[in-house]
């Protein structure tokens, strides 16, 4: 037996024979935490109410036999193994539990070696299994896809460019509108790219132009006025990584010469610097902004254009890919749920398809915002279209706002009237439900029907 394990490893056994059931407990508790089960009810009670490492169980036992206890087990979000007692001699038996999802099983009287034997396996293929769980974990992370949500075709064909293109040294021009997941991408393809060197991010809009020369390329000490110091540019940060430059629709047309020639000879130099420096740098850009018909209108440079749109990879807005808003609420209500201690968070079924009829012109950003806001603000367990910021439901129904304010004024009975008569429609017609909804005691509502003369 080995002694060296750190948690006692548990077991629940289940055995309507009191005899079998007690020398077993007293020869497995010398090892294991073990619970005791004296017929497959109390077994299935326990499943479900437990997690253990290894679950034993006799075949036929009143109220629920074995075969109910290992559909159980297997039901269960990591499914521990689960050892049969079968009677001796019974093989079609054996061979039964091993076909449904049994580990192993040990036949009746049971042998103490030999049980151990199985349970030893049985713990190693267990460890075994968490830990290629927790690889592959680690593989998705690595991958760079991980929290990347979507299946709809376009997003599969992003993500297939993305895979196909990260190795390669070319440049990659992801286009979209704001909050579509470029920087996401951005950062997928140097994670997949296993480029060792750094993600470097130049938000190229933020920079005035003197600056921003000076941020991609660096400057030597004096190189102007304020310039006390040397300083590294992103260029050279970068190397061997990939350089993001965000909205490069933006960039003056003198720091478009310059970068134009860095992607060019792949050499630059610092400002105010006589030395040339050698770049390995990936660039990556993206922007929100139609830059052929800049080129067209004269601000954006053709021959830089065609240098940076070596490969495209174009994110649709939201709304032309409904499919992915569902996922994507989901994943962020799971992500904000927990991240806001409400792990058991749901949403119901008509806020959802509220949220997919909705057209996001924030995109992903403007969903991702609206989630964590109802996931924050909601005071039960259930996410209801109450719940949905009013600027959104305006949009689905217009005239709902108008019910808080109109163009005379507010007037706040009416508004209590018909806020009272919505929440009751939408929980229909539940007074408890309609009093929770608007954070009122079931009293104070009761009085208001009254008032307001609501049937
Ligand atoms: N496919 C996706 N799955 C999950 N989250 C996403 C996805 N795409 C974007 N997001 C999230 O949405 C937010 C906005 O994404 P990101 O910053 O990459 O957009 P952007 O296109 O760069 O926007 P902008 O043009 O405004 O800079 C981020 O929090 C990002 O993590
Ligand atoms: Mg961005």
């Amino acid at each position: 037996m080995n002694g060296k394990r750190e948690r006692k490893a548990t077991l629940l056994l289940a055995d309507d024979e009191r005899g079998t059931r007690e020398v077993l407990a007293k020869f497995l508790r010398m090892q294991y935490d073990v619970t005791l089960a004296e017929d497959g009810e109390v077994a299935l009670n326990l499943l479900d109410r437990n997690d253990y490492d290894i679950v034993l169980t006799d075949i036929r036992m009143p109220g629920a036999d074995g075969f109910r206890i290992l559909e159980k087990t297997l039901q269960k979000t990591s499914p521990p193994p689960c050892i049969m007692f079968t009677a001796y001699g019974s093989i079609e038996t054996a061979v039964d539990a091993m076909r449904k999802g049994a580990f192993d099983f040990v036949t009746k009287p049971v042998n103490f070696d030999q049980l151990e034997i199985v349970i030893d396996r049985a713990l190693e293929a267990k460890r075994i299994k968490q830990e290629n769980h927790e690889l592959k974990q680690r593989l998705d992370d690595k991958f760079g896809l991980k929290g990347i949500v979507g299946s709809s075709p376009a997003m599969r064909l992003v993500i297939d460019t993305v895979r196909q293109v990260a190795p390669s040294r070319s440049t990659v021009l992801i286009e979209g509108e704001s909050g579509t997941g470029k920087e996401l991408i951005a950062q997928a393809i140097h994670q997949l790219s296993g480029r060792q060197g750094k993600f470097v991010a130049v938000h190229c809009a933020a920079l005035p132009e003197n600056l921003l020369e000076s941020e991609l390329f660096g400057h030597e000490r004096g190189a102007f006025t304020g310039a006390y110091d040397r300083k590294i540019g992103r260029f050279e940060m970068a190397d061997n990584g990939t350089l993001f430059l965000d909205e490069i629709g933006e960039i003056p047309l003198s720091v478009q010469v310059k970068l134009l020639r860095v992607l060019e000879t792949r050499s630059f130099e610092r400002l105010g610097g006589g030395e040339t420096l050698n770049t390995s740098a990936r660039v990556v850009t993206a922007t929100n902004r139609d830059l052929a018909q800049m080129v067209k209108d004269g601000t954006f440079r053709e021959d830089l254009y065609y240098r940076l749109d070596v490969v495209r990879i174009d994110l649709p807005p939201l709304r032309e890919r409904p499919d992915d808003i569902a996922p994507l609420v989901q994943h962020y209500l799971e992500y904000f749920a927990n991240e806001n201690g409400k792990p058991e968070m749901t949403i119901t079924e008509g806020a959802m398809s509220a949220l997919t009829s909705y057209s996001w012109h924030g995109n992903i950003r403007e969903l991702k915002n609206c989630v964590e806001r109802m996931v924050v603000l909601c005071r039960g367990k259930e996410i209801g279209i109450d719940n949905i910021p009013l600027n959104i439901r305006e949009d689905l129904e217009p005239g709902i706002g108008k019910t808080i304010m109109t163009s005379g004024g507010c007037d706040l009975e009416q508004n209590e009237k018909l806020l009272i008569e919505r929440a009751l429609n939408e929980s229909g017609g539940n007074r408890s439900k309609a009093a929770e909804k608007l954070g009122i005691s079931r009293r104070t509502l009761h009085r208001k029907l009254h008032i307001y003369n609501i049937d």
